[in-house]
């Protein structure tokens, strides 16, 4: 038989990408069973934790032997197991760092993944966008906390990375859950929000704002940012998370846009998940546009390089791209508007 294979070449990457997604089935299942918020008081057995979970106690301890060799539990004398370090600060509901609920969200994404071929075929999501944006209260409330986990994390960062001061007037453009409205008006004194988002996200991101505090600097404003009117006179807009879900015209309508909202000297954030120029770099990133993909009709990922760009061509200058410290993917390009937009066109 003819033999056409090399054998300097080791296969190992191919075989291990065959089975990368059993351990993050068994890291979502472990989170929506609520494995860790069960044990975060006190070690358990497996006959006590399969009791408790309704699961039956032979998988239980296959389940357990996995998630104690991933790192997610540890097994304590008598056999039982608990919490580890990493799961008992990020996976018990009501941590400060709880990131429950942006797993419940990529939870929630894992049969869309399943159906990526269908979505390549057809040119179209595999879940539909209303569903987390308003049509489903329960997935929309997991997507709207979800981003929240996720904001807090980051946002801690970002207001580190923004110098707001002196800064007046947000505008938070698809601001979501208000996390980095909320976090940026508590760092920067005499600064004011206003969240725009769809009703129904807005609605939870109202409870959102009020438990951190913010409810008298953070606004919000029910809309549609395609179609509802930007308000004037702002000193900053932040656009967040909102680039992957929409196609160049759009972005580029909403800086248009965006400059029109803001006074001279104005600063424009985009922040989100990019690729270098050329979008096959980092391998996250491009993964990432997939996933946006199958969950929103434009969704994909955009090159931070040709968001500069279009910037520049809607009059901003002081263009820099900002990449956050890892292992968070995130980067934000900003501009300020030194002209307006009518001089500059
Ligand atoms: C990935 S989230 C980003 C949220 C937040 N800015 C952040 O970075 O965490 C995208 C947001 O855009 C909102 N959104 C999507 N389409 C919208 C539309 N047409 N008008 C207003 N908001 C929209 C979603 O509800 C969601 O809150």
């Amino acid at each position: 038989m003819h033999q056409d294979h090399n054998p300097g070449i080791n296969p190992a990457p191919l075989i291990a990408l065959t089975t990368r997604y059993w351990e993050s089935q068994l890291f979502l299942t472990a989170n929506r069973i609520g494995l860790s918020h069960l044990l975060d008081k006190e070690a358990k057995s497996t006959a006590e934790i399969a009791a408790a979970l309704g699961l039956k106690p032979r998988p239980t301890r296959l389940l357990l032997k996995a998630c104690e060799a991933l790192g997610l539990l540890k097994e304590e004398p008598d056999e039982c197991f608990a919490n580890t370090s990493l799961t008992a600060a990020f996976m018990v509901p009501g941590k400060p760092a709880y990131l429950g609920d942006a797993v419940r969200y990529a939870d929630n994404l894992y049969t869309a993944w399943g159906n990526l071929e269908q979505a390549l075929r057809e040119g179209k999501p595999a879940i539909a966008a209303e569903s987390y944006l308003g049509r489903d209260e329960e997935k929309t409330r997991a997507f709207v906390y979800g981003m929240h986990n996720r904001a807090l994390g980051i946002g801690n960062t970002m207001v580190q990375m923004l110098n707001l001061k002196g800064r007046q007037q947000l505008l938070d453009v698809g601001g979501g859950p208000g996390t980095y409205s909320a976090l940026l008006t508590r760092q920067t004194p005499g600064l004011h929000a206003v969240v725009l988002d769809l009703p129904d996200v807005v609605a939870i991101a109202r409870e959102i704002i009020g438990s951190m505090g913010a409810a008298e600097q953070v606004t919000t404003l029910a809309g549609d940012y395609k179609q509802t009117p930007f308000p004037a006179d702002n000193d900053v807009v932040l656009i967040s998370g909102v680039f992957h879900r929409e196609t160049e015209a759009t972005c580029r309508e909403l800086i248009r846009r965006a400059a029109d909202a803001l006074q001279h000297n104005g600063l424009l954030v985009i922040s989100d998940i990019f690729t270098d120029a050329g979008g096959a770099e980092p391998a996250f990133a491009t993964l990432f546009g997939l996933n946006m993909m199958l969950s929103a009709p434009d969704g994909g990922v955009h090159a931070d390089a040709d968001v500069a760009e279009w910037m520049a061509s809607a009059g901003f200058d002081s263009i820099q791209t900002l990449l956050f410290p890892p292992p968070m993917p995130h980067r934000m390009v900003i501009g300020i508007l030194h002209s307006y937009p009518s001089e500059s066109s």
